[in-house]
C-alpha cells in the first residue's frame, strides 16, 4: 500500500510538474533569456568580447555577435534595406537608424515583447517595445527633413528586386509630410515595433551610455507582468499539490 501510494505520489507529481510547464509556462528568466529569431540574432543573449564596433552599449549582453556590430556601422544595405530611398539621410538621421539597427540586432530585452512573423529576414519581431518619448522625439527632430515615400517601412515597400523600394503610387516627400508627428513616426516606420511612452514611465532607450543597460529592468517588470507571478505562481503550484494528494487520500482511503 506505502509502495502504491508513493508510486501515485510519484505520477501526480510529473503531472504537475508537466501542467505548471505547459499552462503556467516559463518564467521571468526563460522569457528574458531571449533574443528574436532573425537571420543574424544568437538563439540567446550574452557577452560579446570581442571588437564591438558600432553598438557597443550592448557588448556585455547582446544578441548580435561583433560582426554583426560592425556590418550594421559599415554596410549600408544591411539586410538590403536602403535608408536612402529617396535620396540619402542626413548624418545626423542617419546616426539615429543606426542606433534603431543595433537595438534591432543586439538587444537582449525583447524578449517579453515577441511576437511571431514570418518573413525571409525573421520567424518572429518585437512589437509595441514602450519606447521613451524623449528617445523618440530627438530621432524625429533629427529626420524631420529627411525625405522617404512611406510612413510603413516594414509592409509598404516593393522588395520585387530584392531591395526595398518605393511603391510605384508613391512620391518622395519629407519626413514631416509623410509622417505628421514624433508618435505617428516611431509607432508606424516599424509597423508598431515601438509604442511611445512619457519618460516618467517604465521605457526603453535606443541608446545609452551608463554601464549598465537600463532597458533590462522594464522588460523584467514586463515579462513578469505577463506572466502574472511575484512569486505567486509558485504557490499555485504548492496548494495544486496539496489539493492532489489529499484527494488521493481520500481515493485510496475509499478504494
Ligand atoms: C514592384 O516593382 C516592380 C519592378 O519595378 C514593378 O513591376 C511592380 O509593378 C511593383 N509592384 C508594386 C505593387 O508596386
Ligand atoms: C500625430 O499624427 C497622427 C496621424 O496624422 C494623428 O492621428 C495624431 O493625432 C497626431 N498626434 C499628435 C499628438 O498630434
Ligand atoms: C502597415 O501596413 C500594413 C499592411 O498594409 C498594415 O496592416 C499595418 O496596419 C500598417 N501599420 C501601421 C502602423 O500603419
Amino acid at each position: 500500500m506505502d509502495l502504491l501510494f508513493a508510486l501515485v505520489e510519484l505520477a501526480a507529481w510529473l503531472m504537475l510538474v508537466k501542467a505548471y510547464k505547459y499552462s503556467i509556462g516559463r518564467t521571468v528568466d526563460e522569457v528574458m533569456n531571449n533574443c528574436m529569431d532573425g537571420q543574424n540574432q544568437k538563439s540567446k543573449p550574452g557577452p560579446e568580447s570581442e571588437l564591438f564596433q558600432h553598438c557597443s552599449p550592448w557588448a556585455k549582453r547582446s544578441c548580435c555577435t561583433s560582426d554583426t556590430a560592425q556590418g550594421v556601422g559599415f554596410d549600408r544595405a544591411w539586410l538590403n534595406f536602403d535608408w536612402n530611398h529617396c535620396g540619402a539621410l542626413s548624418p545626423k538621421c542617419t546616426q539615429h537608424f543606426v542606433k534603431d539597427l543595433c537595438f534591432y540586432e543586439c538587444s537582449p530585452n525583447v524578449g517579453p515583447y515577441l511576437q511571431p512573423d514570418v518573413r525571409k529576414v525573421r520567424n518572429n519581431r518585437y512589437q509595441n517595445v514602450p519606447l521613451c518619448q524623449a528617445t523618440c522625439s530627438s530621432w524625429w527632430e533629427d529626420c524631420k527633413m529627411d525625405t522617404t515615400c512611406t510612413d510603413n517601412w516594414t509592409q509598404n515597400f516593393n522588395w520585387s528586386t530584392g531591395q526595398n523600394k518605393c511603391p510605384t503610387d508613391a512620391t518622395c516627400d519629407t519626413f514631416k509630410k509623410v509622417f505628421k508627428n514624433a508618435t505617428h513616426f516611431c509607432e508606424n516606420i516599424w509597423d508598431h515595433g515601438f509604442r511611445v511612452v512619457p519618460d516618467t514611465q517604465d521605457c526603453f532607450r535606443l541608446w545609452f551610455s551608463d554601464d549598465e543597460n537600463p532597458n533590462e529592468a522594464v522588460a523584467r517588470k514586463e515579462a513578469a507582468r505577463m506572466l502574472g507571478v511575484s512569486g505567486s505562481s509558485v504557490k499555485v503550484v504548492a496548494s495544486c499539490y496539496v489539493f492532489v494528494v489529499m484527494a488521493l487520500f481520500v481515493f485510496i482511503a475509499l478504494g
